[in-house]
This record gives structure tokens, C-alpha cells and sequence, in this order.
């Protein structure tokens, strides 16, 4: 039998900096036991954002995160850390039990590693095309564990299929009540230790103020005016483009979106969005036609007084 020959004291440091990770929505999926014998890891159920993880995946990866961040931790506190993973069979909640054994001496790069740890964050504005890509590559590659890890680089005629997809995801997602519900409840602003603060949301779907400012800080995505006529959407725009320059980011890096829903618009309208800067209009359909020659005909007839959009 294994014994946690480390000081609960350290132990429970080292999970508190451990408790740092990513996660999905920062939703911690994880629960520590920590026992006389050995420190053990278990996925938390509660937790899993079945909306947005429907399998348990990306709650698995995060527990991944965490289970790394706890030996990082324990290193730099001069302990090394074994791993018996899954050690239940019946159990595939129990996902790792943890000894430790004391190292002889700590690295100087295991200590910032674990500095590392508090300067860690997920940067969720746009990315740069990285620079010296030939020369960073091979470095990257040799940087990989590849027992654990893969790295492939798309080649540059499979990006538009990739930013397809990715169009294509944003699209299912943007009237996905479900899954905005689930978003919601994580970046509620109580919750100050876990979940997403509000204004690192990346927007979809909200027209009001408080939205606008968050898109002029983080988004990655974009803004999605929702219920707006061109009158409306022009002084939220506006304030878009302030607080981007303000914040020394290319008002371009976000793509504009408005969505009329119930309101009427004509073409005149159309060409005004265009001219704030709108790249897409999403028209939405209350009575959905029962068979697909009404639905042409509804489309057609929509075409004609939108102008063809
Ligand atoms: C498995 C996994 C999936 C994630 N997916 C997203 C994502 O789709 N979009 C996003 O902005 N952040 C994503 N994140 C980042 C988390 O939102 C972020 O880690 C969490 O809010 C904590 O913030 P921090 O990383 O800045 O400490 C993901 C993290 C993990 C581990």
C-alpha cells in the first residue's frame, strides 16, 4: 500500500494553485480526495456543460489540465508526484490516485513552471499568423511529447473548409438557447473564483451596452446586434469602433453582424447596415412554411422586399 508521505499542509497548496487550470467555462469539472494514503482525482459530474460537452470530453481534458498543474505544483514544493490513472475499473469518474516521493533537489525550471501558473490565462483576442513560422515549427515539434500529443498544421488551401466549420458551429450555436442558458449561468457575476467573468464573454446575440463594451475589449468572435434597425445598431457600432481604438485593436478584427429579427426592414435598410460596416444580415422566419415549395416561395418573396439579401 502507497502512502502520502507529503504534508497535507503542501498538499492542499499545491491543489489550491492547481485549482488555476483551464477548464471549460471554468467550470472546475473536478473533485479532490485527499486521504491518509494517497490524493485522489475524480471528475465531478455536476459540473460537465452537457450543452457545450455532451460527451464529458473537454471536462476530461480539463481535469487533465489540473491533474498536470498538481504535479507542477508539487515539484517546485520538492515532491514528486506518481500517477495511478483510472485506478477503479468501476469507476471511470476516479480518474487518477496520487502518491508522492521526495525529490532531491528542485529545478530552477520546475519553479518557473509553477510561477507560470498565476501568469497563465486564455487570451481570447484574435490571433497574429505567427511570426518566423519555418523557423518555430521544428522548435514546437521537438517541444511535443508525441506519445501524448499530436501536431498537424493545416496546409493553407485547408483553412477556408476549417473557417467553414467554424462558421458553420457558430451558426447552430447562435440560437441555441440551451447552450446560451449554460453560458449565462457560468459568466453570472457572482461568481468570482470560478466561471467566466462577464467581460471576457465572447458576445453573441445581445444589442445592449454593457455587451458593446465587452466586445470592444475581448471578443474573437464578433458582435451580433440583435433586434436592431440601422438607427439602432449605428451608435452601439459606433462605440464598438471607440473602444477598440481605445484599446490599440483594429476595429476590422471584428466582424459585425445584425439580425432584424421581428423588425421589418426594406432594402434601404440593407444598404444602411452595409454602410455601418455590417458584413451579415441573419433574417429570421416566424411561421415556418409546412413544405419546401411554401418555404422556396416565403424565401423568394422575403428576397424581393429585402432587396436580395
Ligand atoms: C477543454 C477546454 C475547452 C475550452 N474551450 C474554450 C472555448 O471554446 N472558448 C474560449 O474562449 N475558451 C475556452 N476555454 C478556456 C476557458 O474558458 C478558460 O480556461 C477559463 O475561463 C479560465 O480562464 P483562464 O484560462 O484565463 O484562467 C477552454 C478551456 C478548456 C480546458
Amino acid at each position: 500500500m502507497t502512502r502520502t508521505t507529503a504534508d497535507t499542509e503542501i498538499i492542499a497548496k499545491a491543489i489550491h494553485l492547481a485549482c488555476r487550470a483551464p477548464s471549460l467555462h471554468n467550470s472546475q469539472p473536478w473533485r479532490w480526495v485527499v486521504g491518509p494514503a494517497a490524493v485522489d482525482l475524480f471528475a465531478d459530474h455536476e459540473r460537465v456543460l452537457r450543452s457545450a460537452d455532451r460527451s464529458g470530453r473537454e471536462a476530461i481534458i480539463s481535469c487533465g489540465a489540473v491533474l498536470d498543474h498538481f504535479r507542477i505544483a508539487m515539484a517546485a514544493a520538492g515532491w514528486q508526484t506518481n500517477v495511478d490513472s483510472f485506478p477503479n475499473p468501476n469507476d471511470r469518474d476516479h480518474l487518477a490516485s496520487l502518491d508522492f516521493a521526495p525529490a532531491h533537489y528542485v529545478t530552477a525550471a520546475e519553479r518557473d513552471r509553477a510561477d507560470a501558473i498565476l501568469t497563465r490565462r486564455t487570451d481570447r483576442l484574435p490571433f497574429h499568423a505567427p511570426a518566423n513560422w519555418e523557423s518555430f515549427e521544428p522548435v514546437l515539434r521537438k517541444t511535443i511529447d508525441h506519445s501524448k500529443a499530436k501536431l498537424d498544421v493545416l496546409a493553407d488551401d485547408a483553412r477556408p473548409t476549417l473557417a467553414e466549420a467554424s462558421r458553420l458551429t457558430e451558426s447552430f450555436r447562435r440560437y441555441d438557447e440551451y447552450y446560451h442558458d449554460e453560458l449565462h449561468w457560468w459568466t453570472e457575476p457572482f461568481h468570482t473564483y470560478q466561471g467566466v467573468p462577464p467581460d471576457a464573454l465572447v458576445l453573441i446575440g445581445d444589442a445592449g451596452y454593457a455587451s458593446v463594451a465587452i466586445v470592444g475589449f475581448h471578443s474573437q468572435a464578433g458582435w451580433i446586434g440583435f433586434n436592431l434597425l440601422p438607427a439602432e445598431a449605428a451608435p452601439k457600432i459606433k462605440r464598438i469602433h471607440e473602444l477598440m481604438k481605445q484599446n490599440g485593436r483594429n476595429p476590422a478584427e471584428v466582424e459585425l453582424g445584425v439580425s432584424p429579427y421581428g423588425k421589418q426592414i426594406t432594402p434601404d435598410d440593407l444598404k444602411r447596415y452595409r454602410d455601418l460596416g455590417v458584413e451579415e444580415v441573419t433574417l429570421v422566419l416566424f411561421d415556418l412554411p409546412h413544405t419546401e415549395r411554401d418555404l422556396v416561395t416565403v424565401l423568394e418573396q422575403r428576397s424581393e422586399t429585402s432587396g436580395g439579401a
